[in-house]
């Protein structure tokens, strides 16, 4: 079995994510969507509503597992007897950085592979962070997450903000 990692904080998941994971699950036998719960940013929403928003965005998707991971990638795909990570790449600024992880996590373990998909086009400006940002400042985030999380994003950023 082919099995590929898409990894991610997806804090939250997106529209280019979504677009990612539908291209990369016709690709493998099994996607599993790697979750990172350590990340050293706090993130906004909780490892757990960061997958639920995951799951729900991808019902329609039968190849597709949604799993937590912390420490090294390459373990949890060790761990998942995966072979393959799958990153999306939006512009040429991305680039560096993705290499970069690219090369260590080849040095770790030479067996894995890193494999690019480019970013669609109508989504190489979108990521978290700009969703979080015109989220909380109240802008219309509709065109940027998933419809059917849509309302649950607004409503638990709203809550947050409220708590502040
Ligand atoms: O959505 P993000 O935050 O850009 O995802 C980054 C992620 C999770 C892919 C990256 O931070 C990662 O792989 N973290 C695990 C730690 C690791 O293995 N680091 C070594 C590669 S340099």
């Amino acid at each position: 079995m082919n099995v590929a990692v898409y990894p991610g904080s997806f804090d939250p998941i997106t529209n280019g994510h979504l677009d990612i994971i539908r291209r990369a699950a016709k690709l493998y036998d099994k996607l599993i969507v790697g979750v990172l719960t350590n990340n050293s940013k706090t993130p906004l929403f909780t490892k757990e509503q960061r997958a639920n928003f995951i799951r729900k965005a991808t019902t329609d998707i039968d190849n597709i597992e949604v799993a937590f991971f912390d420490g090294l990638l390459v373990d949890f795909l060790k761990k998942e007897n995966a072979k393959i990570i799958v990153k999306g790449l939006r512009a040429t600024s991305d680039f560096e950085y993705e290499f970069q992880q690219a090369l260590v996590n080849k040095q770790m373990c030479p067996e894995i592979e890193t494999v690019f998909l480019a970013s669609s086009e109508k989504y190489t400006y979108l990521s978290s962070s700009i969703v979080r940002e015109v989220g909380h400042h109240g802008g219309d985030i509709s065109a940027f997450v998933p419809k059917a999380i849509y309302p649950e994003v607004i409503g638990s950023m709203k809550e947050k903000k409220a708590k502040k």
